[in-house]
Parts: C-alpha cells; structure tokens; sequence
C-alpha cells in the first residue's frame, strides 16, 4: 500500500521521548516534536497539537511509560506516582474516552508487579501495544465500512478521523485507504470543521497526499452539496460512544446527522471498541469539553468578530442513537438495538 506510507505517522516512541507530529502546524509544515516531560504530553494534548481520540489515548499511554521511568522508591510508592500522573494526563480533554481507556490500562497492567524494574518494562511495552493494536483496528474497521461502499459512492465526512487520529489508516477514513488500495473509487467530501479546521487542513492533507479524492466545503455547505452532488452516505469518527449508542462526536456531527435523516441517506459512526464507554449510559452523561473562545473569534490568529463578544465553543456534540444507522467497530457492523449488540461486543472479547 505504498499510498498510505507519505503519510506519517502521528505518535511515535523512542525510548527516551516521544516524537509527535504537530498537528496544530499541518498542513503549512510538517513539523515533529519532541515530548520529554509529563507537563509537554499534557499540552500537546490539551492545544491540539497530537488530537483525534486513538492519537490522544496512545500519547498519554506513552507519557505514562515514559515519566513512570524516573519513578524510584518501593513498588507501593512507585503505583502512588503512577497514580498521580495518571489523574494529571487524564485530566487534559474530557471528552475522548480513549485518553482515560489507554491510562487504565497501563495502570492495570502493573497492578500485579513485584519490582520498579518490572513495571517500567511493563508499562512501555503495553504503551507499544495499544499503538500495535490500534493499527490492526482500524484497518478491520476500513474492512468493515468498505463493504457498506459502493463504486463511485461520494461520502461526507468531519473534522479529521484519518491515519493522523490514529495508529494508521483512522477510522472513518479508513474504508477510503482501503478502497484506494483495492482500486474502488470512492469520492470524498470532506467538511472544512469550524473552529479549528481538521477538516480543511488535515482530512484533506492526508488524503491527498494518499491520491484519494477529496472535495473540501465550509460546513454550511452540507445540506447543499448532499442535494446537488447527490451524496450516498455520511461517516464520521467518535471520540465516546454511550452505552445506548448516543455517540460525541466533533462539533457538527450532529447536524449532519439531522441532515443525513432528512436526505434518506446512511448516517455511519466508525470506531474502535476502546472508544465504548459502557459506564456511561447516555450522551447527557458525556462530558462536552468547551474550549477557549478565541477559537471562535479568530481564524488563523486574525480576529473575525469585535472583542468582548460573547461566545459559545463546544469542542463536541452528541448524536442520538435513533439517527445513526450503523457502528462500525473492528470486531463488525451493529444496526439499531445498540443497547443490546454493544455490551454484546464486549462479551465476545472476554470470552477470547
Ligand atoms: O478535537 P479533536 O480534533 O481531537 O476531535 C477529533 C474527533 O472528533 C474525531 O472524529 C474523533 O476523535 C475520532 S478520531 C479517529
């Protein structure tokens, strides 16, 4: 698949560091950065600059292993430091369950350690593989969603859920890698994604560089171009799904869904099973994060809008369950009846 190989990769681990692509920089640079320290996770977190919900959970899984490293003292000091930094990294976005997902399971992954050497080998090889796994996830997803495609289908999408959000491949972006790969032709609309743009400056890059078809429009364009351009179906990432199915998502999904229902067309959400919280019942228990209003108020670092104006920026919304026709997860595609089929994917998994 040499397509998808220009496309770096989000996160990587070096034994000392962290190396991430700064997505805040994309697509003018193409910019890495060191993380050395607990607090640089936190704020490459926090501002963006390493974003999409798999990207942040397998960050903060490294910045764990990684600060875990300094940590000395006896086996129940060392878990109290662990512990620590686990609530400080988990406290950096509210709303991607991933970033919680990936911590605890670090954290649970030396709960039965013995010595301070064994948990610091422990804790990074776990980082490692949740990065590992995340990539065969999302590729069983682009499998999944590939088959509800069909030649010469034009597909909407928001905000960046691409191999940049992820290990590789991403999740809503995945079926397109696939098609590529496959020599299926499918047409991309990608919404631009106000106020910070994944959409324009990133769904976009990555899937131009990988020769995918992409046509970008501001995001008001959607009832529109889904009229005239006569769009089949509409696939979007997650960055938490409820229990019931009620799905986060980047501010706007749920519109497009409003609009996808009104059209008759197929309204998909694709994601990993490490971004189902079953501990949350509903989307009215999802934690919205709101962000700073200059994210509204300027475009690119120009003010847009008179100072002192009031401003509303919630970073996500949360679609009902009733409107998405189908959850594409790495382990199959559930249609409706998500209070059931989604516990139900779990079991599968215990019973591995
Ligand atoms: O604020 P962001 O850019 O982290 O929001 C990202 C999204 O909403 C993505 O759709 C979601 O995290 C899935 S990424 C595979």
């Amino acid at each position: 698949m040499a397509e998808l190989l220009f496309i770096p990769r989000s996160v990587e681990w070096n034994e000392t560091s962290i190396t991430i692509l700064n997505q805040q920089k994309l697509p003018f640079q193409t910019e890495y950065l060191e993380l050395k320290e607990l607090e640089d996770v936190w704020d490459a977190i926090a501002t963006l600059k390493v974003r999409g919900a798999p990207a942040i959970g397998m960050t903060a899984a490294y910045g764990l292993a990684l600060a875990a490293q300094q940590y000395n003292g006896s086996i129940a000091e060392f878990q109290k430091q662990l512990q620590k930094a686990r609530t400080y990294l988990a406290s950096a976005r509210p709303t991607a369950v991933n970033l919680v997902w990936a911590l605890d399971r670090l954290v649970k992954s030396v709960a039965k350690a013995t010595s301070v050497n064994e948990a610091k080998t422990t804790l990074i090889h776990e980082a490692i593989r949740i990065q590992v796994e995340d990539e065969d996830t999302c590729r069983a997803i682009g499998e999944y969603a590939l088959s509800l495609f069909q030649e010469g289908d034009r597909v909407l999408t928001i905000c960046n859920a691409g191999s940049i959000a992820t290990a590789r491949y991403g999740t809503a972006l995945a079926p397109f890698y696939l098609a590529k790969e496959k020599g299926v032709h499918l047409h991309v609309y990608a919404s631009e994604t106000r106020p910070v743009l994944q959409g324009a400056r990133l769904t976009t890059w990555e899937l131009m560089q990988a020769g995918i078809d992409v046509t970008l429009i501001t995001d008001n364009m959607a009832a529109q171009t889904m009229k005239t351009k006569h769009i089949n179906a509409v696939i979007v990432g997650a960055d938490r799904i409820a229990a019931n199915g009620d799905t986060a998502n980047k501010i706007g999904t749920f519109g497009l869904a409003l609009l996808a229902r009104s059209f008759g067309i197929p309204f998909y959400v694709a994601a990993p099973l490490s971004t189902i919280d079953l501990s949350t019942k509903t989307g009215d228990d999802i934690p919205i994060e709101e962000r700073n209003p200059e994210e509204v108020t300027h475009l690119a670092g120009t003010r847009i809008a008179p100072e002192g104006v009031n401003v509303y920026n919630p970073a996500f919304d949360v679609t009902p369950n009733e409107l998405i026709t189908a959850i594409i997860t790495e382990k199959g595609i559930i249609r409706g009846n998500y209070k059931t089929a989604l516990p139900a994917l779990f079991k599968e998994e215990e019973s591995i």
